[in-house]
């Protein structure tokens, strides 16, 4: 069942102003915590447990206390870039409740003694980013940013920066050089970004969900917060659903939740006649599981890694039975290779050749050894580069070539879709 700690009043139209979010308890978070001292909430946020939204599920409170202990300026900068495929949960925080967010960064930047924060998003969201200036503005104005924070002593500053249509600006440190007005590449770690990240100063990089779940941990406390989830996933998530499902949407359950419960009774089945064949459970990077893994599966961060798959970002894409997983494959693998940023060559190479050598099979050009070169080239891809960009493309083609290599044997073959009994031509033109 959904439990709605984040988008209890989402379906409110008014919400979005800071009227309706006012009436509804927004920012009397804000007003507590102002009187809390910063490393109290520190240490609520530790003690709930909360794991990183974007992707990787790190420890919120463990990578606010990496911060160095000096007076060097901090930055916080939310992470709205919101570029995996599959998932759409932040662009409805920012549309239906853009002040959430800005309430969650500014009691996130008082917790870490930031004076300047930024949201960046992503180019294309365009609603969303006009939604955010309007509250940014409302907060100025209503003095819940600027100097003297209702009265507090602690001064804080926010802008909102539009990004440029580049994934790899999602990745941190790539965003960080973005931000700086570089090309938008990533970093090697160390040194990570809260130890030296925008303008080389200590900078926490946090999701939009990470960064707006501070206000129910501190609102219920993190016992209650807790009671959702498991020991080591505690608390809500959003799920981005999507694909062959009757309701896509957004729908936040409490971590650990049934896969096949959402797929069924939040998401309302399959189509009709239709049966599940897959599903990729946390945004394009993860390894697809078949429809019998499914029934196994549970959305949290260790049952998903135990799988060999992965949480993410909490995107869950339905695949059912009338879908050609060559296809699919093909459309992630032109994905990838145009996102590469090109700096390491196991992923700039890696990705032009798992796209060619995807799309020469698609196109009736393909050799059987060609599916197990796809496998050696993803295998020499992983953990050899700057950003995980390269894993997210190789993971991909491993899992759905070992778990449906029939179809790419029938493909090279036939020269056609074993599930659509067409040719890519006929699939697409
Ligand atoms: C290629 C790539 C793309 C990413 N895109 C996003 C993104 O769009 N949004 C996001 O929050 N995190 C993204 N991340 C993860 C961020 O680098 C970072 O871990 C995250 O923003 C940290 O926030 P969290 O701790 O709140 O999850 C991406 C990572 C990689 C490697
Ligand atoms: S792994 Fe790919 S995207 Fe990441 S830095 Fe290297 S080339 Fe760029």
């Amino acid at each position: 069942m959904e439990t709605k700690l984040l988008t209890e009043f989402y379906h409110l139209d008014d919400f979005r102003g800071l009227n309706g979010y006012k009436a509804n308890g927004g920012y009397a978070m804000l007003a507590k915590a102002l009187k809390m001292q910063p490393q109290q909430i520190i240490d609520e946020v530790k003690a709930s447990g909360l794991r990183g939204r974007g992707g990787a599920g790190f420890p919120t409170g463990t990578k606010w206390g990496f911060l160095p202990k000096n007076n060097e300026p901090r930055y916080l900068l939310c992470n709205a870039d919101e570029g995996e495929p599959g998932t759409f949960k932040d662009r409805l925080m920012m549309e239906r409740a853009p002040h959430q967010l800005i309430e969650g960064m500014i009691i996130s930047s008082f917790a870490i003694s930031s004076k300047k924060s930024y949201i960046y998003i992503r180019g294309e969201y365009d609603y969303p980013y006009q939604c955010l200036v309007e509250a940014v503005q409302e907060a100025y104005k209503a003095g819940y940013l600027g100097k003297n924070i209702l009265g507090s002593g602690f001064d804080h500053d926010m802008d909102v920066y539009r990004g440029a249509g580049a994934y790899i600006c999602g990745e941190e440190t790539g965003m960080i050089s973005s931000l700086e007005g570089l090309k938008g590449q990533p970093k090697l770690k160390p040194p990570f970004p809260a130890v030296q990240g925008y303008l080389r100063k200590p900078t926490i990089v946090n999701n939009v969900e990470t960064l707006a779940a501070v206000i129910p941990i501190l609102r219920d406390g993190a016992t209650a917060y807790r009671k959702y989830g498991t020991e080591k996933s505690p608390g809500t998530k959003l799920f981005s659903l999507s694909g062959n499902v009757m309701k896509a949407g957004n729908y936040e359950v409490p971590l650990a939740y049934p896969l096949m419960d959402l797929i069924m009774k939040e998401g309302g089945g399959l189509r009709p006649g239709r049966k599940l064949k897959a599903v990729i459970p946390g945004g394009s990077s993860a390894p697809v599981l078949t429809a019998q893994e499914c029934t196994q599966a549970t959305l949290d961060y260790e049952c998903l890694a135990q799988m060999g798959s992965m949480l993410g970002s909490g995107a869950v894409i339905v695949i059912d039975d009338s879908q050609c997983m060559v296809d699919l494959l093909g459309v992630l693998m032109h994905f990838y290779h145009h996102e590469s940023c090109g700096q390491c060559t196991p992923c700039r190479e890696g990705t032009g050749w798992l796209n060619k050598i995807t799309h020469s099979i698609l196109e009736g050009r393909g050799r059987l050894q060609d599916i197990d070169l796809l496998l050696r080239v993803a295998d020499n891809m992983k953990g050899r580069t700057i950003c995980a960009l390269s894993d997210a493309a190789a993971l991909p083609v491993i899992s759905f070539v070992s778990k449906f290599r029939e179809e790419f044997e029938f493909f090279v073959r036939e020269g056609r879709s074993k599930v659509k009994g067409t040719t890519y031509a006929e699939m697409h033109y």
